[in-house]
């Protein structure tokens, strides 16, 4: 697929991650040096998903706010840039507690008993009790956050890709059971594919923060160099004599991702032939680290608390006004009364619905409430 090709300039992108707290390289390269790219071709909005936190660390919330912060310094570390695109925190944006009871309504428990991540997050946490109507409802809190902002395009990697296509499926239904004049309210939105280079942690596995693994966003020159240090290499080159081969060498892959050719030329030359020492060898890739790194630690130095919770709440104004857009079709869409003056002027407080209703009970013996309504 290629979206842009297909998209009008300004459509509308979202995206957002758990508030992990430290960020490291997977997180960077599979998630937010895309979006910094994506901002300038886009409307964009990227959140943080501190409720999402909630929905498994219900028990002890303490790290949430903390490391919601930390993300947000990263986010602005990594480029994303509060003058282009919005940056905001789930939790202060209040539409998002709205959405997702209005959504609720329509989706049935069975598709989310279905969702692929809801079994196996619950075997990963075991030591977790998950059985609770929030962490089930997951996917219904992150279909609203894309439908809150009627988002064209949504960049997640694979593991997120079954949630937008339940977003979809909801997304339908709703537009199925409810119109605005006639129209449909919340548009499908489609997956932008995040080229997400296989990235190994240190030991050889997937980058992650649960293996320990991680070569982290903000770690210093020294502790970059530290970590590659004890990276595991190629088995096969046990002396500095053995030729090895960077396709079977997880810093191999570091190489690929992050080195230039003239480098990786020398490193699969070097390699097979034991020219080189996998210590120099590492030593390249830190080179290589160490540049994409400066900048982020340069931007991140350049930050203080204040100007970051100051763009966040800019950000989360901004948004709020976007989703409160979305939310005025959504309730009108199914029919929720709606506070408009000139009717409550003449009426009393509220607009339509309450009015008829009231009209109604006036009409009628007390304790005869109208369920056909409901
Ligand atoms: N579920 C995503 C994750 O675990 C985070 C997320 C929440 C998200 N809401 C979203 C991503 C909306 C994209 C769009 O990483
Ligand atoms: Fe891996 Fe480089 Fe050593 Fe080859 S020389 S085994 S690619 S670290």
């Amino acid at each position: 697929m290629t979206p842009t090709s297909l998209a009008t300039p300004r459509s509308r992108i979202l995206s957002g991650m758990r508030p992990t707290g430290k960020l490291h390289l997977g997180n960077y390269m599979g998630a937010l040096a895309n979006w910094v790219k994506l901002q300038d071709d886009y409307e964009c909005y990227f959140f943080i998903a501190d409720l999402h936190a909630l929905t498994t660390d219900y028990a002890d919330p303490s790290q949430i706010a903390p490391n919601t912060l930390e993300v947000a310094f990263e986010y602005l570390a990594a480029g994303l840039d509060p003058a282009r695109c919005t940056i905001f925190v789930q939790s202060h944006v209040s539409q998002h507690y709205q959405l997702p009871l209005l959504l609720g309504m329509i989706t049935p428990k069975g598709w989310l008993e279905r969702v692929p991540s809801y079994k196996e997050m619950q075997e990963n946490l075991a030591h977790k009790d998950l059985t609770m109507f929030g962490f089930l409802g997951y996917p219904v809190l992150m279909a609203s956050d894309i439908l809150l902002y009627q988002a064209h395009y949504v960049p997640v990697g694979q593991d997120q890709q079954a949630h937008v296509e339940l977003t979809r499926e909801v997304a339908r239904r709703f537009n199925n059971f409810y119109k605005l004049d006639g129209k449909e309210v919340l548009p499908e939105p489609d997956v932008l594919l995040t080229p997400s280079p296989k990235l190994p942690g240190t030991d050889g596995r997937k980058m992650s923060k649960s293996y320990g693994n991680t070569i982290l966003m903000i770690d210093p020159e020294p502790v970059v160099r530290q970590k590659l240090k004890t990276m595991v290499t190629d088995p096969a080159r046990i002396r500095r004599t053995d030729p090895g081969d960077p396709d079977k060498c997880p810093v191999g892959d570091l190489h690929k991702v992050f080195s230039a050719p003239e480098t990786m030329a020398k490193v699969y030359g070097g390699c097979r032939s034991a020219g080189i020492g996998c210590i120099e060898c590492k030593s390249w890739v830190v080179n290589a680290l160490v540049q994409i790194l400066e900048p982020i630690h340069a931007r991140r130095a350049s930050l203080t608390e204040s100007r970051v919770m100051e763009i966040l709440q800019d950000g989360s104004r901004r948004a709020g006004a976007r989703a409160e857009q979305t939310m005025e079709q959504v309730r009108a869409a199914m029919q929720l009364p709606i506070l408009t003056p000139p009717l409550a002027g003449a009426y009393g407080v509220l607009g339509n619905t309450i009015r008829r209703s009231t009209i109604a009970e006036s009409a009628r013996p007390p304790g005869s409430d109208d369920l056909e309504s409901r």
